[in-house]
């Protein structure tokens, strides 16, 4: 089916600050990029299962599993990496293990490995998803898109940054091919990673420390994905307690004075933070990369809200 109009790459790095909806908003882009006969595949790789917990599903295993449908005959297939794993994946591909890999898992040789070299982890983990980015079959790419639910802002950029972190490890062989491999997936044109934040201090401030850092690495950053935005309820500076007292009073209803002063001093913190949540809005705008903002959801993160923000993903 090949790429989307407006998500033209293939693979679809999601980040951003513990809590700011990583994992919604990569569902939502895999649903979304799935629309209309596509496939896309969704991957964690952080051992939290927040997949199943956001679709109501059973912890998945490793294995690709279609988790939902979409029209024109289109899937969404989701896959949590597990290192062990994939490490066993890995050297069987290498070294045919067959049998005397499952003997390697039992002697505990995996958290020998990974505990020894933490970046092998990494490279375990982002070659898996290379993998799956790049896989073929008959001819035709299996996914169309790869949508990675991707470590927090904070360890994002040591998470991508294969090459250096394994450089040490290994100067020759398998493991340097598959970082190698990784590397330059991560800084083609086939990447993107998309920040995800909330109109707060704290989230603006790691997104732009974390596109600051991907920039360095010369790592594509994709979009910058303000979440949970609300609607504005009054605009201007300042409300008075006159202004409040004539609104209610039109709108027939009681003006005590303790009712005016409770709704002034609400409307006042509504706009302060109005302020503030602009302020934020225009740093990240200064950055001049694309911008979508998506809402917060009044019912949470059910089906249809996530239907809500994949619509206005990929209209954006
Ligand atoms: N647009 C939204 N509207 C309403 N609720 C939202 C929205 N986006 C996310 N949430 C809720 O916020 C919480 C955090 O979202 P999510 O789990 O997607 O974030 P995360 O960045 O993946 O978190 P973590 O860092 O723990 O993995 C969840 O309860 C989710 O349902
Ligand atoms: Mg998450």
């Amino acid at each position: 089916m090949g790429e989307h109009r407006n998500w033209p790459e293939r693979l679809h790095v999601v980040t951003g600050k513990g809590g700011t909806g990583k994992t919604s908003v990569a569902a939502a882009l895999a649903l979304g990029l799935a629309a209309g006969g596509r496939r896309t595949l969704l991957v964690e790789v952080e051992g939290r299962q927040g997949i199943a917990q956001l679709f109501g599903l059973d912890p998945l295993p490793y294995a690709e599993k279609r988790i939902a449908t979409t029209t024109g005959g289109g899937e969404v297939r989701a896959l949590a990496v597990d290192p062990e794993e994939a490490l066993l994946e890995y050297l069987d591909m290498f070294y045919k293990l067959g049998a005397a890999g499952r003997a390697l898992r039992k002697v505990g040789a995996i958290d020998f490995a990974t505990t020894i070299a933490p970046g092998l982890r990494d490279v375990l983990l982002t070659g898996k998803v290379k993998e799956a980015t790049t896989r073929s079959e008959n001819g035709r790419r299996v996914y169309d898109a790869v949508i990675l639910d991707a470590p927090p802002t904070g360890r994002v950029g040591r998470f991508l940054n294969v090459t250096a972190e394994t450089a040490r490890l290994a100067k020759m062989g398998p493991i340097k091919t598959q970082s190698d491999g990784v590397a330059s997936l991560l800084r083609s044109p086939m990447t993107a990673v998309h920040v995800v934040t909330l109109l707060e201090e704290m989230p603006v401030q790691e997104s732009l420390d974390a596109i600051t850092d991907l920039t360095a690495l010369n790592i594509p950053v994709g979009r910058i994905i303000v979440n949970g935005a609300r609607p504005a309820l009054l605009t201007g500076g300042k409300v008075t307690k006159a202004e409040v007292k004539r609104g209610l009073t039109a709108a027939g209803l009681p003006a005590s004075a303790a009712a005016v002063s409770q709704l002034t001093v609400q409307a006042q913190a509504h706009l302060t933070r109005r302020e503030l949540e602009e302020s934020l809005r225009i740093e990240l705008a200064e950055l001049n990369r694309p911008m979508v903002e998506l809402p917060l959801l009044p019912d949470g993160v059910n089906m249809s809200g996530l239907q809500d923000l994949a619509g206005r993903l990929l209209r954006a």
